[in-house]
């Protein structure tokens, strides 16, 4: 690379950012940009760094800022299903979409469409997207930055001029809830977009009394069976769906790298555990003549800590996310966590009657999911056999693992290794750079996402952005610029990828 080149390059982005302060010059801005821009290496941080930074970067940050505005309540970042801070988000969303060149819609479950028909408008389509509900005291990148990065990343596509060009259509979507806040059943927006949406679940009311169908109705939608079924994607319409989500954990900070790619959304098991013993007056009772329920639970809970940090393969056929993963370390293959507990009746001087809790089990791979819970269950019943007392354990709720589609995978990483490569280092593990390295790390999602439910329609894939401590569901939740940069990039590189299939 000649120094001159780069003198040339700055001065051009100089006069191109000038012009599009003042005036629209899509199509000029098209024509200024030198492309492609080939990887100068790391000893030119600032060079390719430049691409788009305002589209890809600045004003991700700034649309961010304003959406983390748009609030139900004024001193927390709030919006609920259908809530009128939601609903202004969507109106919010659309505008952005439009100024990205797609055509808008919502839809009857309150998700807003974004979409383009690109140059064959029957070709299966591109699907990006992720939620724009938040939790209560939300940060706001979590589900936002999925839906802002790729409107960035279609936004160059068009300034650039490739939006036509595509070679299928690319739709966003911003899906209504994900969070289940509301109504405390997740992924609403996107079952209905991948067909699972249970119609029965229109019944279910919030704290107010307020059904799904009401809401809906109240927004200016049906709120109907019908209604609701007719938002079902035809999959053959479907090319597949991507998503890119803060990680909402600490490993890529550890990794020091700003992107990692998802092979898999982990499968759950949720149970509740309920221990009766023989409740009793705490000072006449002798320790020997107890039947106690919060000792036998305590053991038990412990018990679980011991067998999830040395888990059991799981034998026999491997459903769900298990054929694609070979060089994985066990230990760590599933996470166990009590977080609810109660005690009946409750009281300082009580020995207790009753004792609940519940057990979350999650892992990427069904088998050692079902494997590990059977030995939990096998484990509690052993403790209250030993400790005289009676226990039932219930399983609440079941979700399989989601694998992400290998294909979807490839190109992901791909476009993570080249995004991370066009950026300045200098926040990035260096180490892992001069190995030549750039890989990003390959993780699995703890948390469920839309791409869980979008997974029943099509294939999909997901990109992790690092966040600062990997908190989330907070407003201490933080991204980096340059990593969102990063991200927006990523998916852009990804589209292109798309892109050049025409060409192959
Ligand atoms: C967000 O709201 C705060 C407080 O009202 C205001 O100072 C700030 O300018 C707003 N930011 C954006 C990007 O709208
Ligand atoms: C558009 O896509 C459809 C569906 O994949 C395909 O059958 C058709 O040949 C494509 N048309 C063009 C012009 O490529
Ligand atoms: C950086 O990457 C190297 C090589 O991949 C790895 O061994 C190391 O733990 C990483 N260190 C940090 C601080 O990220
Ligand atoms: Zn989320």
């Amino acid at each position: 690379m000649k120094k001159g080149c780069v003198v040339c390059y700055v001065a051009a982005i100089i006069l191109v950012t000038t012009l599009l302060q003042t005036c629209s010059v899509t199509a000029f801005f098209a024509d200024a940009v030198p492309q492609p821009f080939v990887s100068p290496g790391h000893g030119f941080p600032g060079f390719n760094s430049m691409r788009h930074r305002n589209i890809l970067r600045d004003e991700v940050t700034a649309r961010l800022k304003e959406l983390g505005n748009v609030s139900d309540s004024k001193d927390v970042l709030q919006r609920t299903f259908l809530s009128p801070a939601a609903l202004a988000a969507g109106r919010l969303l659309a505008v952005w979409m439009k100024d990205a060149g797609l055509r808008t819609w919502e839809d009857e479950l309150g998700n807003v469409h974004g979409r383009s028909d690109g140059a064959n408008a029957t070709a299966p389509a591109l699907l990006l997207g992720s939620h724009m509900d938040t939790v209560i005291d939300a940060g706001r990148y979590d589900g936002a930055l999925g839906i802002v990065t790729a409107i960035a990343a279609v936004k160059v596509l068009k300034v650039e001029g490739k939006l036509h060009q595509f070679p299928r259509p690319i739709e966003i979507i911003a899906f209504s809830d994900e969070e289940g806040i509301r109504f405390q059943t997740t992924f609403l927006g996107s079952s209905a977009v991948a067909g699972t949406f249970q119609p029965k679940h229109l019944k279910n009311v919030d704290a107010r009394g307020i059904s799904i169908g009401a809401a809906l109705r109240a927004a200016s939608h049906l709120g109907t069976t019908e209604s609701v079924s007719s938002l079902k994607y035809n999959p053959a319409s479907v090319w597949g769906y991507v998503e890119l989500h803060i990680e909402q954990g600490p490993v890529l900070e550890a990794h020091g790298l700003p992107l990692g790619v998802v092979e898999a959304i982990a499968g759950q098991t949720r149970l509740t555990v309920r221990v009766h013993g023989s409740q009793g007056h705490a000072g006449t009772v002798p320790m020997s003549m107890r039947k106690d329920p919060m000792i036998a639970a305590a053991q038990s809970i412990v018990s679980i800590e011991n067998i999830c940090t040395h888990p059991e393969k799981g034998v026999g056929g491997s459903r769900g996310a298990t054929a694609m993963s070979t060089a994985v370390n066990h230990a760590g293959a599933i996470v166990c966590t009590v977080g609810e507990i109660h005690s009946w009746p409750g009281a300082s001087n009580v020995i207790p009657g009753e004792v609940m809790f519940t057990i979350d089990v999650r892992s990427k791979d069904d088998s050692d999911r079902e494997t590990n819970v059977v030995r939990i269950e096998g484990g509690i019943h052993k403790i209250c056999r030993k400790r005289g007392v009676r226990c039932s354990i219930e399983r609440k709720h079941e979700a399989n693992a989601i694998a992400c589609a290998p294909g979807l995978n490839d190109r992901l990483h791909a476009a993570a290794q080249a995004a991370m490569k066009e950026l300045p280092p200098f926040r990035n593990n260096v180490s892992a750079l001069d190995d030549g390295g750039f890989t990003a790390p390959t993780l699995v999602s703890g948390a469920g996402h839309d791409a869980m439910a979008m997974a029943s329609l099509t294939q999909v894939g997901m990109l992790f952005l690092r966040c600062t401590g990997g908190v989330s569901h907070s407003p201490a939740e933080h991204v980096q610029d340059d990593d969102i940069w990063a991200g927006s990039l990523a998916l852009l590189h990804f589209m292109e990828g798309v892109l050049g299939d025409l060409s192959r």
